[in-house]
């Protein structure tokens, strides 16, 4: 039964069920007793969503096709909901185009699950999962630099800009396209009176239920599986973003139930735990899993973060994380062990 500060939610769309953090959040809600319809590209691909039809047997989930591009196939599995968790977005690393590719259907998408909130005179919450990606990229001057809510990635700066680093490039669509959806989000919501409420994750790793291996969790996990190509990304991340923040799946997918379910829960929610730095992670890393091959020279690559994240708005309004960098990546490691992708 909801207390007093919370709001009587009974059930909860989530768009984008397949994905890493929303198959996890479908199955943190069935187990809360929540009735779950979830929406996915193509429902007939039983590979890609063998995981999601695996949450049968967890209570009540309905599986529903939509596209974040189709303008009405959100209005059936939305309109019986109390809740809706907004989780999926076009991601696309390696794309030429990332105006077309991200940056539109992402916008687009946000309109048409908000354009279906607001036909449905059921829906209480609604939830986005923003980014990071969308408070810190900006020309960080300094150091010891604390963000929180009321910063946003500077779109200006990403765009014109000329690229310090090829990997600015090649990423460049993703922030700019969490940062416009968000804007367009807080925008279409007022103007509709929806009550929003955005999450904003830094890098997501943990266990996951999802066939394959979600490209957040390899790079988390690229020092020490020695992907060179994802530790150039991630030193990448480090030089565009100013650190490396990391938070935990699950924690990520409470955090988004807390503030759909508290009353009082209002604006941005910065959801991240750990702020560091590549040689300051690698060196971590190599202490606790001594056996690994995780490198720790960086010669002259910053050794310090730039910048912290702050999550205090989150733990204020009564939230408890669960878990740290040694749970992370002591769940990534079994994880990886149990999928037999490390030996030792
Ligand atoms: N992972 C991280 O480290 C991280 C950090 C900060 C924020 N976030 C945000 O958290 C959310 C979840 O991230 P994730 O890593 O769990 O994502 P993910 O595993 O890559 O899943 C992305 C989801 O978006 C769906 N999608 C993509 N294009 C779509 C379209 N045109 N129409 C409908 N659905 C579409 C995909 O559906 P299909 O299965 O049909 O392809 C998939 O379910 C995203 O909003 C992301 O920006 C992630």
């Amino acid at each position: 039964m909801a207390g007093s500060s919370e709001i009587g939610l009974k059930s909860a769309c989530v768009i984008g069920g397949t994905g890493f953090m929303a198959s996890l959040l479908v199955k943190l809600l069935l187990e809360k007793g929540y009735t779950v319809n979830t929406t996915v590209r193509d429902p007939g691909n039983h590979n890609k969503i063998s995981h999601l039809l695996a949450l049968h047997s967890s209570g009540n989930l309905r599986i529903f096709q939509a596209d974040l591009t189709d303008e009405t196939s959100f209005d059936a599995p939305i309109a019986d909901c109390d809740a809706v968790f907004h989780v999926a977005t076009p991601i696309n690393f390696a794309s030429q185009d990332p105006e077309n590719d991200m940056i539109k259907p992402a916008i687009q998408g946000v309109v048409n699950v908000l354009k279906a909130c607001a036909k449905s005179n059921r829906v209480k919450r609604v939830v986005l999962t923003s980014s990071a990606a969308a408070v810190t990229i900006n020309q960080l001057s300094g150091t010891d630099l604390v963000m929180d809510e009321s910063n946003w990635t500077d779109v200006g700066f990403l765009t014109s800009t000329k690229p310090p680093t090829w990997f600015f490039t090649t990423i460049q669509g993703y922030p700019v396209s969490k940062t416009l959806a968000e804007k367009e989000a807080w925008k279409f919501a007022e103007e509709n009176n929806i009550k929003l409420i955005t999450v904003i994750p830094s890098l997501m790793a943990g266990p996951y239920l999802t066939p394959e291996t979600p490209s957040s969790v390899a790079l988390a996990m690229s020092l020490i599986t020695g992907n060179e190509f994802l530790i150039s990304n991630l030193k990448g991340m480090q030089m565009l973003s100013g650190s490396i923040s990391m938070t935990h799946v699950e924690d990520v997918c409470r955090a988004h139930i807390f503030v759909a379910e508290k009353e009082s829960a209002f604006g941005r929610y910065i959801c991240s735990t750990v702020n560091t730095s590549v040689p300051e992670l690698a060196n971590f890393l190599k202490k606790r899993y001594p056996t690994s091959c995780v490198p720790t020279d960086f010669g002259d690559f910053p050794s310090k973060a730039k910048l912290i994240i702050s999550s205090e708005k989150l733990i204020k309004e009564g939230f408890n994380f669960k878990y740290g960098i040694e749970e992370i990546y002591d769940q990534c490691v079994a994880c990886f062990k149990e999928k037999g992708l490390l030996k030792n």
